[in-house]
């Protein structure tokens, strides 16, 4: 039995969250530069689309550049920018193959103009696709996305829509960048960090953690099927105790 055929269709995760790392690694160890690595992180990115979108998984979320990224040495961010630029009118035809349509989040503002012109073209052309919803969260970061949705309601507050009483966990995630999303249930993070990096901080309050040596550029749809199995293999209790969720009439 294949890796994929051992996956269970109906207890797949609604949501995968990734963050892409080890890139610079990667190429290092060929004695390449650290671009190098970058430009062949594209590949896995086509996989793990392709593969989500086969097995029916309705949201992929890719970290690919933080807002602590924008610190990186100048050359690197203008090629990182330049590959992001190239590679995302060269991927529409496998997003419109798979019925794939592209998001993003993140401050998006900060981004050349031209990333941001070549980047919302790509979503307006696959607006209609019904199938996986990718998203890129570049220049992003999770404090700078709290910060902005407690900007965005303490604005409407003083305009009169609400009162600060009216702040729940429902009416905060609505403001954030994801509000269209359910939570990840499963993050994954490549290269052999076991760090969060910023990404996510409230969406993955219960998501399962998913940690791989492998550098992202060698990470493929094999890989994919592992981190999913491992995901079904894990009891989710959502604070209850085991007990309870064999009761049926408890499952969460
Ligand atoms: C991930 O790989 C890609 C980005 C953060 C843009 P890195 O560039 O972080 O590669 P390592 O972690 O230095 O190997
Ligand atoms: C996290 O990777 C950001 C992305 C994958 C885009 P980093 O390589 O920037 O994270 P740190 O600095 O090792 O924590
Ligand atoms: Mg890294």
């Amino acid at each position: 039995m294949s890796l994929k055929q051992k996956i269970n269709a109906n207890q797949l995760p609604q949501h995968i969250a990734i963050i892409m790392d080890g890139n610079g690694r990667w190429a290092n160890i060929k004695g390449k530069l650290r671009v190098f690595g970058h430009q062949n992180g594209v590949r896995p990115i086509r996989k793990v689309s392709e593969a989500a979108a086969e097995l029916g998984i309705g949201y992929v979320t890719l970290y690919a550049f933080s807002t602590e990224n924008w610190n990186r040495p100048e050359k690197e961010v203008k090629a990182l920018m330049e590959l992001l630029r190239k590679t995302i009118p060269q991927e529409l035809p496998t997003l419109m193959k798979n019925n794939i349509r592209l998001n993003a989040i993140g401050d998006l503002k900060r981004l050349p103009e031209q990333n941001y012109k070549a980047l919302m073209d790509a979503m307006k052309e696959t607006e209609t696709n019904t199938g996986l919803v990718l998203t890129l969260a570049l220049s992003y970061s999770s404090r700078w996305e709290i910060v902005e949705a407690v900007k965005k309601i303490t604005s409407e507050i003083q305009q009169g829509n609400y009162t600060a009483e009216a702040i729940d966990e429902k009416l905060f995630g609505a403001h954030l960048s994801t509000a269209t999303m359910p939570d990840p249930d499963l993050l994954i993070r490549t290269s052999g960090e076991w760090r969060i990096s910023n990404y996510m901080l409230w969406q993955i309050a219960y998501s399962e953690l998913y940690f791989t040596d492998k550098f992202w550029p060698d990470f493929g749809k094999e890989d994919l099927y592992k981190a999913i199995l491992a995901y079904q293999n894990r009891e989710r209790r959502f604070g209850k105790t085991s007990d309870q969720l064999t009761t049926s009439s408890n499952k969460k």
